[in-house]
């Protein structure tokens, strides 16, 4: 269901047109701490073993894909394609998403058919289609490794090679992937040259007349909830019912997570099937009110923007790009 928090939406309505400024209506939160979860709580140790393990190809079937095949630093922690290749060079359905702020999101995958991380982590390691490994048999290769057999006791303790704690470290090296400090982040703490008049421009058509933050919200710019915009539905699949497949409530057909926007002019293709190349692409879609009727969100119609307010939220997307998320390649242990 589009679950829309309706007081947050009519406090946007309200609000915007009152306050002359988006920066004064008090929506601003900057990026928190992360927060790390109870039963896998943070450790140096455990977020370079999690780096080595999101960066070995041998956790794949082929040897040949790592969780960086796909979700490349270097490509904003997506692949830079419309939809991921996987397993055999086919083409999958969806486009993989930046593994930017996901330490933030209440739900993974674009359907949120993964409640967390740490579960995640397994999904594409097995999957056929993209790393097509048996987990058993990957338990066995890494014991037969002897780096990783150190660097799983120093972090879990003695004999502690398991698929749960696989899944734990690389979760917390993906909480380390986090965008901050951008110039949007800057100008909200005062830094009023931080960002150029069209950015400001274009943050108070994000926050007022093109509605953008009705589902855009929080710090990581995500309701962490499901909405359909009308996506076009480009490659392999003819049909993709998105989060009606994990929930069966027909309001959900063709329903997708909310992606956050941080960091954003990173990761292009956009979109869960990549249909839109550019930002200025995706803010074109938004400003024709989608490309599809059916089932589609109430809060998606045409926003009758000029040519330059488009320009305008384009450049303030671009605020929104933090400094640069820089990684280290880790040295694998060597053996297989
Ligand atoms: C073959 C390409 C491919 C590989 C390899 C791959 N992924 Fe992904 N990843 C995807 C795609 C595609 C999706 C979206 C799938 C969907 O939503 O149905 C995704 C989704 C995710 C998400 C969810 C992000 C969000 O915003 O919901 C995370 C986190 C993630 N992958 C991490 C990993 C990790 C960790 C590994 C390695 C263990 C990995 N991926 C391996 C393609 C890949
Ligand atoms: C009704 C909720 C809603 C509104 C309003 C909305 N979005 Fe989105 N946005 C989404 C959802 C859901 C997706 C993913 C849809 C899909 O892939 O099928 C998305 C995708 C995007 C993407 C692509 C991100 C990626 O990683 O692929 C960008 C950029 C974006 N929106 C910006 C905007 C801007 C700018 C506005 C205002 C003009 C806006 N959104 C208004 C819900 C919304």
């Amino acid at each position: 269901m589009e679950r829309l928090s309706l007081a947050f939406t009519a406090l946007i309505i309200l609000l915007i047109p009152l306050s002359a400024q988006a920066e004064d209506s008090g929506f601003y939160e900057p990026v928190p701490k992360m927060v790390y979860p109870k039963d896998n709580p943070w450790s140096q140790a455990k977020e370079d073993l999690g780096k080595m393990l999101y960066f070995d190809p041998r956790l794949s079937g082929s040897n040949w894909i790592s969780c960086a095949t796909c979700h490349n630093p270097g490509l904003g922690w997506g692949d830079g394609l419309p939809r991921a290749i996987g397993h055999g060079q086919k083409e999958l359905g969806r486009h993989s998403p930046t593994v930017i702020n996901s330490g933030f999101f209440e739900v993974q995958m674009w359907d949120g058919r993964k409640p967390n991380l740490e579960e995640q982590a397994l999904g594409p390691i097995q999957a056929k289609g993209e790393m097509n490994q048996n987990l058993d048999d990957l338990v066995k290769e890494l014991k037969a490794i002897p780096g990783y057999v150190t660097a799983f006791e120093k972090v879990f303790g003695k004999d502690s090679i398991s698929s749960k704690n696989i899944g734990k470290a690389i979760a917390t090296f993906e909480r380390s992937v986090v965008s901050k400090n951008a110039p949007y982040d800057k100008y909200m703490k005062g830094d009023k040259t931080a960002m150029t008049d069209s950015q400001v421009n274009g943050m108070n058509l994000f926050f007022g007349k093109a509605r953008c933050a009705i589902c855009h919200n929080g710090p990581a710019f995500t309701d962490s909830n499901f909405h359909n915009i009308g996506v076009k539905q480009e490659g392999p699949l003819k049909k993709d019912l998105g989060r009606y497949n994990q929930t069966k409530d027909e309001a959900d057909k063709g329903a997708f997570k909310t992606p956050g926007l941080r960091h954003i002019s990173r990761s292009g293709p956009y979109m869960h099937d990549g249909s839109e190349a550019t930002l200025k692409e995706v803010v074109e879609f938004y400003n024709r009110g989608g490309d599809r009727n059916e089932n589609k969100s109430a809060f998606i119609t045409p926003l009758k923007l000029s040519r330059k307010e488009v320009d305008d939220l384009v450049h303030f997307l671009e605020a929104l790009e933090g400094e640069p998320i820089i990684v280290s390649i880790p040295q694998l242990p060597a053996g297989r």
